[in-house]
């Protein structure tokens, strides 16, 4: 087992207490199955997710925000596979979207329309209009345009749209630049001194309904001392709209916590209820989370089969068949995900191995890892912790196929997306009527010849 195995295996430590990825036998088993049963079925890489891990997940959560009465809409963002998606739906679930594509999963998914909040800062007036003819649950609006916008759609259907204002609190989350969104640079919400009068704004405008205040801060925040920052901000907004008789109904506090990608700590859900209660828990609003990563993260395993072993300079370096398509996290945050053989290996001497994918990019590089057993061209691993923002972030480049998707519950397991063939991909280009022609020609050129 690697230094990395402790952080799913060992339940103290485990991201949100997931227990689901172990070692029986000496072989590596997500819930009751045994990852290299599903390897010898599916080819590599694929995604598999631990339905039992995302139900305990979303258990724990709503039962720690339930005095609180807040309630989960997950960010689809996350993951936005069918079957992930149903799963946390059966559960209660709502969903958060940023973009008409997010919306269609989540409505085929099953979730009903109204326990769907749309964020996001770029929405379209397709994607708004959309919205409003299945009756989402409200719009969290990013910019006085968007919400203009929103009223013309609103207008133009006869429907009165449900609107949230989104904050930018002015706090630093404390996390990775890439993923800040509560700073006053950043691109997303509205400057909170400019939120009293869009607000009264929204309230005179008969197609809109303001509803209330959202914020996101950011995502990763292990340290949740910035949410109490970022709410307590958002209550002295509420106090102060409503002491111009202005009416916030609903609070939406975004997502944003954090899961261990190595062994340090969880963040503790139930200081994050603390944090709610304290600040916002006497405003008597409705109350509704945006989690993403701390649902669905520990959950899912990446697994890939090694390639080739080759020297570089003074390291070893271990090509493995997933690429930076497949799991960008580290070629764009430089995050380092766990590692676990599918087999462990007691008689093979340990290496330092640098772990790379086939993409043509120097970027395409997953981490340095100690004490891996010596590796040989066939064995197969898992990236760990890598159900959130794996697969929903993937992309064909390279012409490489989308990976398929597992889901395990218990001791069965199904493919839940097949992996992308890459007839599918080209089925959706073709040549230009002129290029066309031109092959014609110079066909009937060399005939004439
Ligand atoms: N709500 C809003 C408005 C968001 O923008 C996000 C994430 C979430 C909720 C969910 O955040 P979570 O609970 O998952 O942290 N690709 C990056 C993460 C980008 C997050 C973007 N927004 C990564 O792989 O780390």
């Amino acid at each position: 087992m690697t230094e990395y195995a402790k952080v799913l295996v060992d339940p103290k430590s485990g991201a949100n207490g997931s227990k689901q990825l172990a070692y029986r036998d000496q072989a590596l088993h997500l819930d009751g199955v045994c990852v290299d049963t599903i390897a010898a079925a599916v080819p590599t890489p694929f995604y598999c997710y631990s339905s039992d891990a995302i139900r305990t997940a979303y258990l724990t959560l709503s039962g720690a925000l339930e005095p609180v009465g807040a309630a989960i809409c997950f960010a689809v963002k996350a993951n936005g596979n069918l079957s992930v998606l149903g799963l946390l739906a059966s559960l209660g679930s709502g969903m958060d979207i940023v973009s008409g594509g997010e919306l269609e999963r989540a409505l085929a998914a099953g979730v009903p329309a109204s326990k769907i909040i749309f964020s996001g800062v770029g929405k379209t007036r397709s994607e708004i209009g959309r919205a409003l003819e299945v009756g989402i649950h409200q719009f969290n609006i990013e910019s006085e345009a968007e919400l203009d916008a929103v009223a013309d759609v609103a207008r133009v259907l006869g429907v009165r749209a449900p609107v949230a204002l989104r904050v930018n609190p002015d706090v630093d989350a404390g996390t990775h630049a890439k993923i800040s969104t509560g700073k006053k640079d950043d691109k997303f919400g509205i400057a909170f001194q400019d939120i009293p009068a869009l607000y009264a704004k929204a309230s005179s405008a008969p197609e809109l309904d303001p509803v209330g205040l959202a914020v996101h801060i950011g995502s990763q925040i292990l340290d949740l001392s910035p949410y109490r920052a970022a709410y307590a901000r958002i209550a002295d907004l509420v106090t102060l709209l409503r002491s111009r008789n202005l009416s916030v109904r609903r609070l939406d506090l975004g997502g944003g916590i954090g899961i261990p990608y190595d062994d340090g700590p969880s963040a503790d859900v139930a200081e994050y209820a603390t944090i709610v209660r304290a600040t916002v828990g006497r405003l008597d609003c409705e109350l509704t989370v945006e989690p993403g990563r701390w649902l669905v993260g520990p959950a899912g395993i990446l697994v890939t089969e090694v390639l080739y072993v080759k020297k570089t300079g003074d390291r070893l370096t271990v090509i493995v068949d997933a690429g930076m398509n497949d799991l960008m996290r580290p070629a764009i945050y430089g995050a380092v995900h766990p590692v676990f053989p599918l087999k462990q290996h007691n008689d093979r001497k340990s290496h330092i191995y640098q772990l790379a994918g086939p993409v043509c990019e120097s970027s395409d590089i997953f981490g340095t890892y100690r004490n891996l057993p010596g590796l040989r061209s066939g064995d197969r691993l898992a990236f760990g912790c890598a159900g959130a923002y794996g697969a929903s972030m993937a992309s064909t480049y390279n012409a490489r196929d989308l990976a398929a998707e597992v889901l395990v519950d218990g001791d069965r397991f199904g493919v839940v997306r097949r992996r992308q063939t890459v007839e599918a991909l080209l089925s959706l280009e073709k040549e230009t009527e002129w290029q066309v022609a031109a092959v014609a020609s110079a066909a009937s050129i060399r005939k004439a010849l």
